[in-house]
């Protein structure tokens, strides 16, 4: 979207009619609301910026969602796939956990919390549906490992991952572009085609968004 001032701003179409999730502005355009997606405080967002070619995230599709913390990143996630999409959210913080309940998922029928670690996926397995996208941004050492774990449990044939890497929570002691080289050969070696990897500075440091395919 333009703005007054001219600057250009992404957003989602509102789901949830009047709500913010976490202050972002909600602006009107031809009697349709939006909600101004923040790149400062979504990786998501920050990915889009710096050029993500392909969103695979889409209308009606269900994707399983790592790390959703409060719901900041999700809240769109469920903007985009619309009232036939679904949201399946896995975090363990409870405090966070809280927080999304009340303040996203009561207001948003496509949106499924769950209180349980990502790293192990078979204690929500009855929970959740198989899903064409998985996204996942649980800042954990072994991140495509804990992907790639779900994926083998809940991802259609030929679905999509977006892996958001915080080279810090890693390993401190290597530069960056040799963690996400280690993410990245793991993933290839769960049958993933990597698609794109995006670098998201200025909007976060020493991170990296990487979107990926599943193979036969
Ligand atoms: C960087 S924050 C996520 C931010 C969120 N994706 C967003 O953009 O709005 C990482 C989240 O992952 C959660 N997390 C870390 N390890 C996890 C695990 N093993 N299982 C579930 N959640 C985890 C943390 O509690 C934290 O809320």
């Amino acid at each position: 979207m333009t703005f007054e001032d001219r600057s250009r701003r992404l957003a989602t179409q509102n789901l949830a009619l009047g709500r913010a999730v976490y202050g972002e502005r909600l602006v009107k355009h031809r009697n349709v609301e939006y909600r101004v997606w923040d790149q400062y405080r979504s990786k998501c967002a920050a990915a889009i910026m710096n050029g993500l070619e392909t969103l695979p995230i889409q209308m009606g599709h269900k994707v399983l969602y790592l790390g959703a913390a409060s719901g900041t990143t999700a809240s769109h996630v469920s903007d985009i796939v619309g009232e036939k999409g679904h949201v399946y959210c896995v975090e363990f913080a409870a405090r966070s956990i809280r927080d999304l309940v009340e303040n996203v998922c009561a207001y948003r029928m496509n949106m499924s919390p769950i209180l349980a670690d990502a790293r192990l996926p078979e204690q929500y397995a009855m929970l959740v549906e198989k899903v064409e996208d998985i996204y996942c941004d649980v800042a954990q050492p072994e991140q495509a490992r804990i992907l790639a774990d779900n994926a083998d449990k809940f991802l259609k044939p030929e679905g999509w991952i977006m892996l958001a890497i915080k080279a810090q929570s890693i390993d401190v002691t290597k530069e960056p572009s040799e963690v996400y080289e280690q993410e990245i050969n793991t993933l290839r070696s769960r049958r993933f085609r990597i698609a794109q990897i995006v670098h998201l500075e200025p909007f976060d440091k020493a991170h990296a968004m990487i979107v990926a395919q599943r193979m036969r």
